[in-house]
């Protein structure tokens, strides 16, 4: 007998590859896409909340229940990514209005009453700042119980984004990820180590338009309006790749180190700082550092054809 699929909920910033993700979520036979939760990020809470519900109903998936949660980081106010994602968040594509709105629960709560509910522990994908995943493992730390794991998109071992040495999702609410990261949870940190390696070619953007199928259709099209956005002819597929680990974990290589977030340095603000020191060496030293506390399992390398292909073949069948 296949496997069941992955009981899954989504945490996004909808956000052009927000919306790749959506729609990978939405047509793969490997997911059971239980609900969508909305917050800050690339746009306002309140363009999120449409983007992410008008995906949603371009993709024929107005079964699942969508909420909407912080719309601020817990300590600094909220920034955005306009330049990256455009005005409107996915590319100003102009998508029809979806005909519902989203749950009356705020975000938190849904999230979680649906992970208490859930008959098989849930595997929790945020794909943007930390802020409601944060708050919920502080407030009902009940949960964790019935996660199966955390793969979040986010921080970097090697350069940033945002800034020199930050990741957008953790230097939009660094205290955030530093509770999601020593929630003692099983956790996959898919930084921009291998976020920048999983690519789309221009004519592969063309056929999955020309397909004719709406969630293939609506990926072409934001990946084109990104390749028009960068003047380039081959763009990301970001928070897509992320969530494609979740169904195919074999093409992702990780490796467990402690990982902690800088909350301080003017320069390293969200800087999610990684130990990949040998154990030899670190415990060697003087006390330089207060102990990390925490080991999660960060992403080094990715088959980046495997989830390419992966992203194309499913949106498509
Ligand atoms: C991350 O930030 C956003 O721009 C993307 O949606 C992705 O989640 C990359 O740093
Ligand atoms: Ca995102």
């Amino acid at each position: 007998m296949p496997p069941s699929p992955t009981p899954v909920i989504l945490d996004v910033d909808t956000g052009v590859d927000d919306a790749l993700a959506l729609l990978l979520a939405a047509t793969s036979p490997h997911l059971n896409l239980i609900a969508v939760t909305c917050v800050h990020g690339n746009v306002t809470l309140d363009q999120v909340v449409p983007n992410t519900l008008n995906v949603l109903h371009h993709a024929g998936r107005t079964d699942v229940p969508v909420a909407a949660g912080l719309d601020r980081p817990l300590v600094e106010p909220p920034r955005h990514a306009r330049g990256v994602h455009g005005d409107n968040g996915i590319g100003g594509l102009e998508l029809p209005t979806a005909t519902r709105t989203p749950e009356d629960t705020h975000a938190v709560e849904y999230l979680r009453r649906t992970i208490l509910d859930a008959q098989q522990p849930i595997t929790l994908v945020p794909l943007a700042p930390l802020t409601n995943i944060a708050t919920l493992l502080t407030e009902h730390p009940e949960v964790k119980a019935n996660i199966e794991r955390i793969v979040f998109m986010g921080g970097a071992i090697g350069t940033g984004n945002a800034s020199a040495s930050a990741e957008f999702n953790v230097r939009q609410d660094p205290e955030a990820a530093d509770i999601v990261v020593q929630a003692g949870i099983p956790t996959t940190m898919y930084g921009l180590d291998v976020f920048h390696q999983v690519a789309v070619t221009r004519p592969q953007a063309e056929a999955l338009v020309a397909t004719n199928r709406p969630a293939a259709e609506l990926a072409g099209r934001l990946l084109l309006a990104q390749m028009q956005n960068y003047g380039r002819d081959s763009t990301l597929i970001g928070d897509a790749g992320a969530l494609a680990s979740v169904i195919e974990p074999n093409a992702l290589t990780t490796s467990p180190h402690p990982v902690r977030v800088e909350l301080d340095g003017a320069w390293t603000r969200g800087q999610t700082v990684v130990d990949q020191r040998p154990h030899a060496t670190a415990d060697r030293e003087e006390p330089w550092q207060p102990p990390m506390n925490t080991t999660i399992h960060v992403a080094t390398h990715v088959d980046h054809a495997r989830y390419q292909q992966l992203f194309l073949e499913t949106v498509t069948n």
